[in-house]
């Protein structure tokens, strides 16, 4: 094709870059697919190894093909020593975002086959960043707070594993189960700004560290991964149930962004919202402290009544990892936990059918002129 579009889609608004058989985003009916299957479906009746397996072979696996699996997974979670070193040396301050970020890219320099591009290598990466990017994160949390890391248990679940490796203890088997429920809604979104960042990677010829570690610095911002932390910042500056609307109008006045709020794809409502709310919601009846839900109910209501915009994943999100005792600065760390799962899988759709991504820009600089004399 050698015509140039000349119309400009400031942020690519409905620019259909490619296709992709790995999920389908459907705004018109605020449903969402992954490889043909609805996502509040997989929520409610798979666990979280199974759409990853899912996501990066096109069907659910059986019951063999899920425990072999689990055991790959299970069996690779240990990060070596030189890598707990570099991570006792970042900055106790340092966001985990960016020590995830440094770590994904170090796990690269120690991988037998960083460099080897094809499919069977990206599969054998992607298994091991999957099992060890817990373990990265939560040695890099619990260093900045002084305490030691926890080894990975490879008899606990993802899910459980998570837990044991961030807090130390696992918590009751409906805790554990939203939280796997929020994995899987994380898992994979279409051609979102961190899946686009790693397929424009990948698209280069450059392998799935490579990939990945853009699409982590991608996912950090605030309009995009960063925003279910900010949500919490935000139901914390509230306060409680009572200031919620009077905040909210203080936002209104100043046009401010309400975090949590709004999307690029759905504009009537985000087909992952209604289940993680509803798994927000038991885990504040779990610890018994509905102030976060109340909040965020009257926000939500208020969103509608006076912005016609509803929430994103991020909103509920939010409040269910402080509720499952996470610490805020994790919540954007488990996004990248889960999501690589669909990172790796655009990145073996996009390796396998590539062409480098390069589009134009228009010119709006100087004319063209003459150097001054010299
Ligand atoms: N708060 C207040 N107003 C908003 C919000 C919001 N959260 N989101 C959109 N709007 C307004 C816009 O200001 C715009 O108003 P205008 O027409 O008067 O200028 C209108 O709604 C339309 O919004 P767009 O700018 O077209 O939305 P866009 O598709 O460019 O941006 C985005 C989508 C970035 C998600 C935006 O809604 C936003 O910044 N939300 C807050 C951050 C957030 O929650 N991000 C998480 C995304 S989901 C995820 O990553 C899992």
């Amino acid at each position: 094709m050698s015509e140039n579009l000349n119309e400009i889609r400031k942020g690519l608004v409905g620019v259909v870059a490619d296709v992709s058989a790995v999920s389908k985003v459907m705004p018109e009916t605020n449903s969402l697919t992954y490889r043909g299957y609805a996502v509040q479906d997989l929520a409610e009746h798979c666990s979280f190894e199974e759409v990853a397996y899912l996501l990066w072979n096109g069907e659910l696996p059986d019951a063999a093909q899920l425990a072999d699996f689990r055991k790959e997974e299970a069996s690779n979670r240990a990060i070596t020593p030189a890598l707990h070193q570099v991570i006792r040396a970042f900055p106790h301050d340092a966001h985990p975002m960016d020590a995830i970020r440094t770590a994904v890219s170090f796990l690269g320099l120690e991988d037998p086959d960083t460099a080897d591009t094809s499919e069977p290598a990206t599969r054998r990466k992607a298994m091991r960043l999957l099992a060890r990017i817990p373990t990265a994160i939560a040695a890099a949390h619990r260093a900045s707070k002084g305490q030691a890391p926890v080894d990975p248990d490879p008899s606990l679940s993802f899910a459980e594993n998570f837990f044991h490796v961030v807090l130390g203890k696992v918590p009751a088997p409906e805790v554990v189960k939203a939280f796997d429920v929020s994995l899987i809604l994380y898992a994979e979104h279409g051609f979102n700004a961190s899946t686009f960042t790693a397929r424009t990677v990948t698209s280069t010829g450059a392998d799935l560290h490579g990939a990945v570690t853009a699409a982590i610095a991608a996912l950090k911002g605030p309009l995009h991964g960063g925003a279910n932390e900010a949500v919490m910042h935000m139901l914390t500056e509230i306060g409680s149930p009572e200031k919620a609307a009077d905040w909210l109008r203080g936002r209104f006045d100043h046009k401010a962004l309400v975090m949590g709020f709004g999307h690029r794809v759905y504009k009537n409502g985000d087909s992952r919202v209604p289940t993680m709310t509803r798994y927000a919601e038991k885990m504040a009846e779990v610890v018994g402290d509905r102030r976060w839900m109340e909040m965020s109910r009257i926000l939500a209501a208020e969103m509608l009544e006076k912005k016609n915009i509803h929430p994103n994943l991020d909103f509920p999100a939010g409040p269910a990892y402080h509720l499952m005792g996470f610490d805020i600065p994790l919540f954007t760390p488990i996004f990248v936990a889960s999501r690589i799962t669909g990172w790796a899988a655009h990145v073996i759709e996009q390796s396998a059918d590539n062409r480098l991504i390069r589009p134009l820009s228009q010119y709006t600089g100087a004319a063209q002129r003459e150097l001054p004399h010299r």
